[in-house]
Parts: structure tokens; sequence; C-alpha cells
């Protein structure tokens, strides 16, 4: 019987409300597989910083660190709003994605066909939509030196970052992207502002010099993001895997995530290798955040943070066929009307698990 350790940070807001659902998901697995998932639960974000005075403990980093998998829900809120950077619930999984050298966040946006007509996009644009932005997210404007405030002798402050990328940066993040696109339509489309940044410009000439070198056989494009935004919203289907910075990552994935009908909809896996058999250890998060303005009220989608879990079965624990199996039990769920107030339903955050695991239930007691 195999054993993976899995460390599962909840963190705040609406995190520990989808993670309940999550976990119920792969204890289902759990007890279908003869795979034992030992889950180990710890503080980040700012209940950490409410119960220990930092968004993680250099302990939950070691536990990470001995990890086969992170489950991560999502951080912060306005209780934390006013911290100094250093101190703030983001830094847990910025901290966690730098220093477990995860430098390859892969967000899939693909259109489940009962959501066709969840989208505020019209149905010709989006159907059969299945595109994955592959984001850097160890680098770039969110760890560039110099960066900081200060304040001039007019008494004016002055905040600065600055965006950094070099050769190896971005080959690594790069060659995730080619790997990825060549199991799938074999196209990658590069994305940055080389017309404005210097950033930029190296990126544009790195990913071209690895795709002569390496990939000559995917189809590689280059595109400003500004472009980008609005081809993702004029005609999705152009794209097969987008790779880009951290920062033009983090915007565009919120922006594809609405092409499939809610930002609850999306998961993600940060992994630290461009090809493995098993990655080890990642993290495992949705992509929206703690989402204070219904935190509480359990209405949450879950979807993000279960689709998440999938991702973890199929990268880090080799169940490829469970990971199949969580996936399609959430599209029987939607299809069987399962949806939060985010999809235009009525269902609460406890309901739509519920519904997943009978779907689940169903699958798996038929795929015998
Ligand atoms: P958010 O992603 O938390 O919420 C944006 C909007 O989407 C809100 O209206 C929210 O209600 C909605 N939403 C998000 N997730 C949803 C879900 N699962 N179901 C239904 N609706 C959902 O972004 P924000 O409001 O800009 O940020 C709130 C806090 O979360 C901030 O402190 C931010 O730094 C943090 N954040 C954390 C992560 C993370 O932990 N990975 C990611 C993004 C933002
Ligand atoms: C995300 C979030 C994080 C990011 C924040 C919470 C640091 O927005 O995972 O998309 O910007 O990477
Ligand atoms: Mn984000």
């Amino acid at each position: 019987q195999s054993s993976f350790r899995i460390l599962v940070l909840p963190g705040d807001g609406v995190g520990p409300e989808v993670m309940e659902q999550a976990v119920r998901i792969l204890k289902h697995v759990e007890a279908q597989s003869d795979t034992h998932f030992d889950l180990e639960y710890a503080l980040a974000g700012g209940c950490a910083i409410d119960a220990h005075g930092t968004p993680l403990l250099d302990e939950t980093m070691e536990r990470a660190r001995a990890s086969h998998a992170v489950l991560f829900g999502s951080v912060g809120g306005p209780k934390w709003e006013g911290l100094g950077f250093n101190l703030r619930p983001e830094i847990a999984i910025l901290r966690l994605r730098k220093e477990l050298n995860l430098f390859a966040n892969l967000r899939p946006a693909t259109l489940f066909t009962p959501l066709i007509d969840a989208s505020t996009l019209k149905p010709e644009v989006i159907g059969g939509l299945d595109l994955m932005i592959v984001r850097e997210c160890a680098g770039g404007l969110y760890f560039g030196e110099p960066r900081g405030i200060e304040t001039l002798r007019n008494g004016d402050k002055r905040g600065f970052n600055t965006e950094t990328y070099s050769t190896q940066e971005i080959e690594r993040v790069g060659r995730v992207a080619f790997q990825l696109a060549s199991d799938r339509r074999n196209q990658v489309c590069s994305v940055e502002k080389a017309n404005v940044t210097e950033s930029g410009l190296v990126w544009r000439e790195v990913m071209s010099a690895l795709h002569a070198r390496e990939f000559p056989d995917v189809t590689l494009r280059h595109m400003y993001a500004d472009n980008c935004a609005m081809q993702l919203v004029r005609a999705p289907r152009q794209f097969d895997v987008i790779v880009t910075g951290n920062m033009f990552g983090d915007i565009l994935s919120d922006l594809a995530s609405m092409l499939t009908g809610s930002l609850g909809m999306l998961p993600s896996a940060t992994i630290g290798a461009t090809k493995a058999e098993l990655f080890n250890p990642a993290i495992y998060e949705p992509i929206h955040g703690s989402a204070p303005d219904i935190a509480g009220k359990g209405i949450a989608n879950p979807m993000a943070q279960i689709l998440s879990v999938a991702m973890m079965l199929r990268l880090s624990l080799g169940m490829p066929k469970q990971a199949a199996q969580v996936e399609q039990a959430c599209i029987d769920a939607l299809a069987a009307g399962a949806r939060t107030p985010d999809l235009g339903g009525d269902f609460c955050t406890e309901q739509v698990g519920n519904a997943i695991l009978a779907q689940l239930e169903r699958l798996t007691s038929s795929a015998v």
C-alpha cells in the first residue's frame, strides 16, 4: 500500500469552507483505492498571524518540504490589510512558492459544457474552450530588487518595484510550456511587453532561442500582454498554451476564469520541474482569493478547490484515473444543476460538495 503525505493549508475567508468539501472528495478517493493519504493540517495566512504572529511558521515550511503535495486554500482579508509587506497573509503563499522553488503555476481554463450559458460571453465564443496558462511564479515583479517605499525630501512617498527575468528563469518556465503544448495542440503563445520593458525583451529573445534550439516542432507566437487581454475576450479559442510572467499571468488568469463561467472554477498546480514522472512537492491551489465579501455565508463555489485535488491526484500522486473521475463528477454535478450563486444557482457550498460526492460514488461504483 502506498502512502502520501499531504499538507493541508485551508487559510482564511472562504478557504476553509471550500477546503472542507475538497477533503471530503479526497477521503472518498482514498477509501476507493489502496492508497493512504496522510493529511496534516496547519495554519497559513491571516489565521497564522493571529495565532503565531507570522503568516507561515518555519515549521510549516519544513512540513511542506517534506510532503508529497500541499493543498492550499486562500489567504488574506481586510483584517490584515494594514500590515507591512513582510507580515501580510499573502506572504504565506509567496514564500511557499519561492522557497520550494516552484516556478511554474499551471492554470487551466476549460469550459465545461453544462456551463456554456453561465459565462458572460456568447456560447459560440467559448464553446469547447481549453487553454492552459503557464504563469512564472517565483520571479518577476513580485520578487525583483530593489523594491520598497521611500520618503522624498518634500515629504512625498515613492513606492517602487523591479521586474527582472534572467535567461535561466525564462528557459525553465518556457520548457514547461513547450512540453505541455506538445501533449496538447502544439501551440505556445508567449506574452510580455517587449515593446516597453527590458525584462519583456529578454523574455521574448530567450523564448525564441529556446524554441529554435529545443522545440522547433511546436508553433511559437509572441504577443503583447495588452493585446492578449483583448484577444482572450474576442476569440479565446485561438490559444492553446499561454506562457507569461508573474504579474501578467496573475491578471490574465483571473480574466480567463470568467470565460469558463466563474473565478470559482479555476484550479491550479504550482510545480518546480520541467518534466517529471511525479511533481513532489507541488502546491495545488484555486486561483481565487479568500473572497471576503462572501466569506462565512457558506455559498463559495468549491469547484476550483476540488479540481485542484484532481490536478494533485494526476501530477503529484500518480492517480490519473481518479483525477479524471473527480473532474467528471464535477461536470456531472454541474449538469445536474449543482451551482453556487456565482454560477447563477442557489446551491450552498456543502450542497455542491454533496452533489459531486454523489456523482463520484456513482462513477466509482459503476467503474469496477
Ligand atoms: P478574490 O478572488 O478573493 O475575490 C474576487 C471576487 O470573486 C469576489 O467577489 C469573490 O466573492 C468572488 N469569488 C472568489 N472566489 C469565489 C468562489 N470560490 N466562489 C464564488 N465567488 C468567488 O479576490 P479579492 O477580493 O481581490 O481578494 C481578497 C483577498 O484574497 C485579498 O486579501 C487577496 O490578497 C487575497 N487573495 C489570495 C489568493 C490566494 O490565497 N491564492 C488569491 C487571490 C487573492
Ligand atoms: C494568486 C493570488 C496571489 C498572487 C496573491 C495572494 C499573493 O492573487 O494566487 O493568484 O498574486 O500570486
Ligand atoms: Mn491572483
